[in-house]
């Protein structure tokens, strides 16, 4: 248990950047470990959950040095993995394991993946499905309430697979990502619908590796069995999902002014951006890479897509953010919107705690099968503090309305062991009149380890 004290602070001021993207870097070393090459990943975080991804590949027989946050990884191309000795060990990372699972169906042997506490009570149906349909042999655990479920530990035994196409009943890159894995080892064409856009990491960076992947509106097609080939350099972007604690904290901490350095700015993430935009907030963004380097004279830098010529730059935009304290207005937040900022949403209920009127935030169902059901620990959390929070069900769709009181109070709160819960509720506190009260943050190492230190850099 790590218990923290939040006191508030007066202001937010300076320069940060943040390790590299937690999402981006687990493709870039899966998608490194299976193409021909060495490909060296700068930037790369040393968070609990890429660590974890780090630690299956090489039990998978892959190569991998890693000198902070410099890693190289020696690929084996499609088919050169190994049987692992003994299950592999997934930790609290969904990624790692959601993502290993499409990656194990392509293999001709038979893996374990074994996962922690929380993560062996998140869903695993939503990928075995799919994959079972392309011609995996999976066996899952099963749980009281729920026996339809499915489970970590999982095992599964590859085949030659065959290509599907499949319409994913919810908007979720990680399953997204674990077909187009699984798409690489089945022979023709393997297409993925998405009900809503998701991040695109896995498909920018499948370009970059020489994949033949195609996108027609919402089908996303793979072309199996072809060689994947390193791009030797790949540089992992900022952490956007970091960077959205200090993003809220300093729009709503007055007399804030922070700039965020080489920060991703890739279109499927920037929900988070564009919300706080509408809310009123004072962002400014300027992109890094000049468009015209970027998009080979494309006029808007944000819809760049890979051109396979700027090796190293890994197929993402990338930029500095400017955030000023602002006075923020409620906003509603539809349902196709949510995949983009879903990991930001517990940090956005503050921010809406904050601002003057109704926030509305629509088919957030999701966020109860995280790391911990975030509706319930936010919503819990904020009401100790003083905010007026209310969810909804309909039609099997769930809405959370905050009428913004914009003065929270501190409190005793918990982190539930969900690091996304304990940074947002210390944001929370930052800005609250009062001392708030965290039970434990060990919990941020899974995603965050430098958040208290960023922290002390920038506050007065
Ligand atoms: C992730 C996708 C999202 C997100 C998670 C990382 C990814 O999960 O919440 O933190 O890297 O693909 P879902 O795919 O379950 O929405």
């Amino acid at each position: 248990m790590a218990p923290c004290a939040v006191r508030p602070i007066l202001r937010l001021k300076g320069r940060v950047t943040f390790a590299g993207d937690k999402s981006i870097a687990h493709r870039a070393a899966i998608l490194g470990a299976l193409s021909a090459g060495v490909t060296r990943i700068e930037n790369f975080p040393s968070n609990k959950d890429c660590l974890a991804t780090l630690s299956c590949l090489k039990r998978l027989g892959v190569k991998i040095n890693r000198d902070g946050a410099s890693v190289k990884i020696y690929g084996r191309g499609l088919f050169g993995l190994k049987k692992p000795a003994g299950a592999l060990f997934a930790a609290e990372s969904g990624t790692t394991l959601r993502l290993l699972m499409g990656v194990l169906a392509g293999q001709p042997f038979t893996s374990k993946l074994a996962a922690a506490r929380s993560l062996s009570r998140r869903p695993m149906r939503r990928v075995t499905l799919p994959l079972r349909k392309m011609g995996a042999v999976i066996r899952c655990k099963k749980r009281l309430p729920d026996l339809k479920e499915e489970y970590p530990p999982v095992a599964v035994t590859g085949t030659s697979l065959r290509p599907i196409t499949y319409r994913m009943p919810v908007a979720s890159a990680q399953v997204k990502s674990a077909i187009l894995l699984a798409g690489l080892y089945a022979k023709g064409e393997t297409a993925v619908i998405e009900p809503f856009p998701t991040r695109d990491h896995t498909e920018r960076m499948m370009r970059l590796f020489g994949a033949r992947l195609k996108i027609n509106k919402k089908r996303i097609i793979i072309s199996g069995r072809r060689n994947l080939v390193s791009p030797a350099k790949f540089y992992v972007p900022g952490d956007i999902s970091s960077a959205a604690f200090f993003i809220v904290a300093a729009s709503v901490i007055p007399d804030s002014r922070i700039f965020v350095r080489n920060a991703s700015l890739n279109p499927s993430r920037m929900g988070i951006i564009r919300t706080l935009k509408r809310m009123g907030a004072k962002i400014n963004i300027k992109y890094q890479i000049s468009p015209a380097k970027l998009s080979q004279g494309r006029r808007d830098p944000a819809s760049y897509e890979y051109s396979g010529r700027e090796k190293g730059i890994s197929g993402e935009p990338i930029g500095e953010i400017e955030i000023r304290s602002s006075r923020l207005k409620g906003v509603t937040v539809k349902k196709k919107d949510i995949p983009s900022l879903i990991d930001e949403l517990p940090v956005l209920m503050v921010a809406a705690c904050f601002a003057g009127g109704k926030s509305v935030f629509e088919g957030v169902e999701e966020l109860r099968v995280k790391e911990t059901d975030r509706i319930r620990s936010m919503t819990e959390n904020l009401k100790k503090m003083g905010a007026d929070i209310r969810t909804l069900k309909a039609k099997g769709s769930e809405k959370i309305v905050i009428r913004g009181v914009t003065q929270l109070k501190g409190a005793e709160v918990k982190s539930f062991g969900d690091h996304r819960t304990a940074m947002s509720m210390a944001v929370a506190g930052l800005a609250a009149k009062g001392l708030t009260r965290i039970d434990d943050i060990s919990c941020i190492s899974k995603s965050f380890p430098g958040f208290l230190s960023i922290l002390n850099t920038i506050k007065a």
